[in-house]
């Protein structure tokens, strides 16, 4: 698996462009709606300094304090979009030799207004980002290439103990522990994958604002401290209903419900791969066996470089880097676990079911499209996946050849290699499958692509992708979901319903 450094995560100077445009954006329309000047409009709404309060360690800090400084100060007209404020700022700026990035259609004002070179604000933003820096640094975390991710690398997940009551309890009757009497056949899970297992999301209500107010932003503290993750929701260890659309089926609630005895034996430690692979929470000896599903998704093809193919894992280094993930795991999961490789998603999906769509931005004044939105991420290099998120069909259908490539490289794995602990599946992701039930419903296929980001899969597709995986695994690998618990009722009698959790 590719060292995927997240998207998001990207270090700062190549993310304040567009983060600096879509705050500005959604400034601008919040007065528009409201029929205000931008001044106004913010003086209006009292969650932006809560925002900027909570923000106050965080990298959002410098564009928003910065932004809401300017914005004030100079009350921007607004026939200047964001594009053009983000460049007065210099928070956008050209490189030599390099395109001039923009969201917007180009504006019919100059792209540097002379009134936003004026001094305060531009010596205010470096006072910003300078003590923003003195404070990384003074805790010791890495400014470069890791900036705003200000987690302790050596402790990587957070995770759970998977110790439940039930582990420990013992029946007063006749002294026997409940687990001996109950529990055969208990399973954990464990996902290893990047940010789509581990459910990236950004509430689109957070720039719609047509429907904006202080509610939509009460998740915000918690989104970011969980770093725009939700694996409380996701597909494989997901435990609490959904709050951000669609529902919540995962494969640890399934099998808890098969076996009680799974009662939080879940770890979600799908960030960075690469990393988290190596700091795998299970006794051998002493831990029940451990389903694992190792899905890519899309990191081993997707970059946000400029030549995107050249930056794609070759079949070969999947091979060697899948392997070696493979024997570590045989080195730490106890006997009797399970492996499951998901292939790579075609991620044709997404242009073909985007492109012409408007943006949440985009959606006020109908001038935002998804194709408008990646070429703005592609010109500033920021791209999710450069090689699918763009207008160019050749290239696209590229990114789809190696990404089959590369899964039929785990195909192989599963079929020829052999672990002394686990034993190991392929199966495709299920997007064909995803789309088709979701037709069924009623759905659209659009609503199965995160609506912000327009890559990551959506709430919907990972609960419609939960149930496929689970009846493929019924039908075809019994022995990896373990058998029906015949004491489940007594187990929930005497434990009661404990929650997911
Ligand atoms: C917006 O404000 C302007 C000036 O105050 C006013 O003329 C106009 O009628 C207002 N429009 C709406 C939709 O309220
Ligand atoms: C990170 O975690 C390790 C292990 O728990 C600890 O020894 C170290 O002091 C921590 N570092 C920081 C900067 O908190
Ligand atoms: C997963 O990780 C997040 C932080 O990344 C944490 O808040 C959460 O409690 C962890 N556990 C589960 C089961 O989601
Ligand atoms: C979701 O909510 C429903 C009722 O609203 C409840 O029955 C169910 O147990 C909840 N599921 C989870 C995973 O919390
Ligand atoms: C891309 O692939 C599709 C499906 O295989 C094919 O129909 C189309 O002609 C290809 N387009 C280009 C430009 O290669
Ligand atoms: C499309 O992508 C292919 C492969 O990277 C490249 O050779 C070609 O020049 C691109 N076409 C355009 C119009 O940019
Ligand atoms: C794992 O268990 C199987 C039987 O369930 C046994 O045949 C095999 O030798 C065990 N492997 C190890 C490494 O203990």
């Amino acid at each position: 698996m590719k060292t995927g450094i997240q998207w998001y995560f990207l270090p700062l100077n190549t993310q304040l462009p567009w983060r600096c445009v879509l705050v500005v954006s959604v400034i601008e329309q919040l007065a528009q709606w409201h029929n205000s000047t931008v001044k106004a409009a913010m003086e209006r709404l009292d969650f932006i300094p809560k925002i900027t309060l909570f923000l106050k360690q965080r990298c959002f800090r410098v564009i928003l304090v910065c932004l809401s400084l300017c914005i004030i100060s100079f009350s921007i007209d607004r026939e200047m979009n964001a594009d053009v404020v983000c460049h007065a700022l210099r928070l956008c700026k050209q490189d030599p030799g390099q395109p001039l990035c923009h969201l917007y259609s180009p504006p019919k004002v100059s792209w540097f207004p002379t009134f936003l070179k004026t001094t305060d604000c531009g010596r205010y933003f470096k006072m910003e980002l300078s003590s923003l820096k003195a404070f990384i640094t003074l805790r010791g975390y890495h400014w470069r290439g890791r900036d705003c991710n200000d987690k302790n690398t050596t402790v990587y997940p957070v995770l759970l103990p998977t110790l439940s009551l039930l582990q420990q309890g013992v029946d007063p009757k006749d002294g026997i522990p409940y687990e001996e009497k109950f529990c055969k056949d208990s399973k954990g899970v464990v996902l290893l994958g990047d940010s789509a297992g581990a459910h990236f999301h950004i509430p689109p209500e957070w720039m719609t604002v047509t429907q904006m107010s202080a509610k939509s932003f009460a998740n915000l503290p918690m989104a970011f401290s969980d770093e725009l993750d939700w694996p409380q929701f996701s597909e494989i260890t997901g435990f609490l209903n959904s709050t951000i659309g669609g529902w919540t089926d995962s494969l640890y609630l399934r099998l808890r419900k098969r076996n009680r005895c799974n009662h939080r034996d879940l770890q979600n430690i799908s960030q960075n791969a690469p990393y988290l692979s190596f700091s795998l929470a299970r006794n051998q000896l002493l831990d029940n066996p451990a389903i694992v599903i190792y899905a890519t998704i899309g990191n081993d093809v997707c970059n946000g470089e400029r030549d995107t193919l050249a930056h794609m894992t070759t079949p070969k280094e999947m091979l060697s880097n899948v392997v070696q993930a493979l024997r570590y795991l045989d080195s730490h999961l106890p006997n009797g676990s399970h492996v499951i490789l998901t292939g790579l998603v075609d991620g044709r999906f997404l242009w073909d079911n985007l492109h012409d769509r408007y943006h949440p931005l985009g959606q006020l004044n109908k001038d935002i499209t998804y194709s408008q939105l990646y070429s703005f991420l592609d010109c500033l290099q920021v791209s999710p996946c450069s090689g699918w998120l763009t207008p160019n069909e050749t290239l696209r259908n590229l990114t789809s050849e190696r990404a089959l490539q590369l899964s039929n490289v785990l195909k192989e794995i599963a079929r020829s290699e052999k672990f002394a602990n686990f034993d190991i599946f392929y199966m495709d992701f299920p997007l064909r499958q995803t789309a088709e039930e979701w037709r069924k419903m009623g759905g659209e296929p659009w609503q199965l692509i995160e609506p912000v980001d327009g890559f990551h899969p959506s709430q919907i597709a990972a609960a419609l992708g939960t149930a496929i995986t689970w009846q493929k695994a019924l039908r075809e690998w019994p022995q990896v979901l373990g058998k029906e618990n015949p004491f489940n009722d007594q187990i929930e009698a005497i434990f009661k319903d404990q929650g997911g959790y």
